[in-house]
């Protein structure tokens, strides 16, 4: 089987599809490679990730990623959102093909490029390194 069980639920059905209007903190991410396109919404309050949506225009390990990644920062505090990494989520999806590991970094990405928002709106001053691109693809160097 090349999908563990958990790619197949999180893939059949995804938790907290959709869009968060007015959302503190929007990100999205595209791979050049094969043009699929990630959005992540996030509702902060206090520094907490209270509510998260995700649209992902993408194959079916990407949307299994971005429904793994939604609940693993959902009630967690924005810090922890920000170490979120691919490999994590892997894990909780007990894995996925070497060809797709690419793509759950588009979820750490989006998850990144959605708390660099909320924070560039709010004049939250953060250490640019904080975004730097830390995430285990081998496509992506
Ligand atoms: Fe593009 Fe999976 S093939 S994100």
């Amino acid at each position: 089987m090349l999908y563990s069980d958990k790619v197949m639920d999180h893939f059949t059905n995804p938790r907290n599809v959709g869009t968060i209007e007015n959302a503190d903190g929007v990100g999205e991410v595209g791979n050049a490679k094969c043009g699929d396109i990630m959005k992540i919404f996030l509702k902060i309050d206090d520094g907490i990730i209270t509510d998260v949506k995700f649209s992902t225009f993408g194959c079916g390990s990407a949307i299994a990623s971005s429904s793994m990644a939604t609940e693993m920062i959902k009630g967690k505090p924005v810090s922890q959102a920000l170490e979120l990494t691919n490999k994590a989520v892997v894990e909780a999806l007990d894995g996925l093909p070497a060809h797709k590991i690419h793509c759950s970094v588009l979820a750490e990405e989006a998850v990144k490029a959605a708390v660099k928002d909320y924070y560039d709106k709010n004049g939250i001053e953060y250490d640019p390194e904080m975004f730097a691109q830390k995430h285990d693809c081998e496509h992506c160097g």
